[in-house]
């Protein structure tokens, strides 16, 4: 059962890893391949950089942030390392999101393209300031020690649901923005007769998808949850292995991993081990 478990875990993250990757090469591919490469002058070039730092940057770093802390071999690490990465890398993936940002409205500007106008804009640049706000109150709340324990734990399932409700409203506005890019770009032939290049990117738009919820299967698997330090310090050291109502249901998740937790089950652990938040 756990050796299956672990298995499907493995496969499921690996076929995460293989969408996110082919999406780079294919947005990649889009700009280099079928239209003008990328440059810093305001033309196109410039505004090719959008769509390949957000690519990059805020959906595929971003995914992978959100699942560091599921990977079974990094449980025996520290903590506070997987914070520092799980940080880091939503640092570096808001960082090249800004840059992206800048791209098109310096390509706006030169071409005196009104900013702001779409639907696609709206939402996009809402996600990028309230991923801000995540940020810092993620920093403020669980990396620097000022919040007490009470109120990182009672903050928790805010911050993953609103983590997650980012991550998801980032693979939508990415479609909305590729949408928009083919009808703008494909002029002989048109989007609606199918060139190649629209084929291509729709099966881009596709990837991105299958990405996205690859990365939020994983992300909502309560079996694939890390345990707790003491936990696992408890299997370390053999100290309350077989005593289940010590070590409690996150040991019989590790080694059930059973997804389909009776209701009070669920109530039972809810606070302590859903958002343990150390
Ligand atoms: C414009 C955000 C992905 C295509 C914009 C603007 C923002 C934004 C804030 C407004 C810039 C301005 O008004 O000067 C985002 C976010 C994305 C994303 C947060 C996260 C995934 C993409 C992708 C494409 C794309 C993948 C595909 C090519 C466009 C286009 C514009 C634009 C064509 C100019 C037209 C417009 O303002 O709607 N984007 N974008 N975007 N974006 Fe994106
Ligand atoms: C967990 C998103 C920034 C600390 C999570 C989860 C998500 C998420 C979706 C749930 C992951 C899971 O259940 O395995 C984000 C986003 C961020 C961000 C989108 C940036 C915009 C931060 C920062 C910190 C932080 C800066 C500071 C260290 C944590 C902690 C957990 C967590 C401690 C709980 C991990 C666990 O106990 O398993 N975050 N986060 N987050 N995040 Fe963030």
């Amino acid at each position: 059962m756990m050796e299956a478990r672990r298995a499907l875990f493995l496969v499921v993250l690996a076929a995460a890893a293989a969408a996110g990757l082919v999406a780079v090469v294919f947005v990649l591919k889009w700009v280099l391949h079928f239209r003008e490469g990328l440059a810093w002058d305001g033309g196109p070039g410039e505004f090719n950089w959008h769509p390949v730092l957000m690519v990059i940057g805020f959906v595929v770093l971003q995914g992978t942030a959100i699942i560091v802390y599921r990977l079974p071999w990094t449980w025996h690490s520290s903590k506070q390392l997987m914070k520092f990465i799980h940080a880091g890398l939503n640092l570096l993936a808001f960082s090249l999101a800004v840059i992206s940002v800048v791209a098109v409205f310096d390509f706006h500007n030169y071409a005196k393209i009104p900013n702001m106008y779409s639907l696609h804009s709206w939402v996009g640049l809402a996600v990028v300031v309230l991923y801000a706000l995540q940020l810092v109150l993620g920093v403020f709340m669980y990396l620097i020690p000022v919040t007490p324990v009470s109120l990182r734990a009672a903050f928790m399932p805010l911050h993953v649901y609103t983590g997650l409700l980012l991550f998801t409203s980032v693979i939508g506005v990415a479609l909305m923005g590729i949408t928009e890019k083919l009808i703008f770009g494909l002029k002989d032939p048109k989007y609606k007769d199918s060139p190649p290049e629209a084929v291509f990117v729709n099966v881009l738009g596709v990837l991105l998808v299958v990405f996205g919820g690859l990365i939020l299967w994983i992300a909502t698997r309560t079996s694939w949850k890390r345990p707790s330090d003491q936990i696992l310090h408890n299997l370390h050291t053999n100290v309350g292995g077989e005593d289940s109502t010590k070590v409690g249901p996150a040991l019989s998740q590790l080694s059930e991993g059973n997804d389909a937790e009776s209701s009070s089950d669920v109530r039972k652990r809810s606070s302590k081990m859903d958002y343990e938040a150390n």
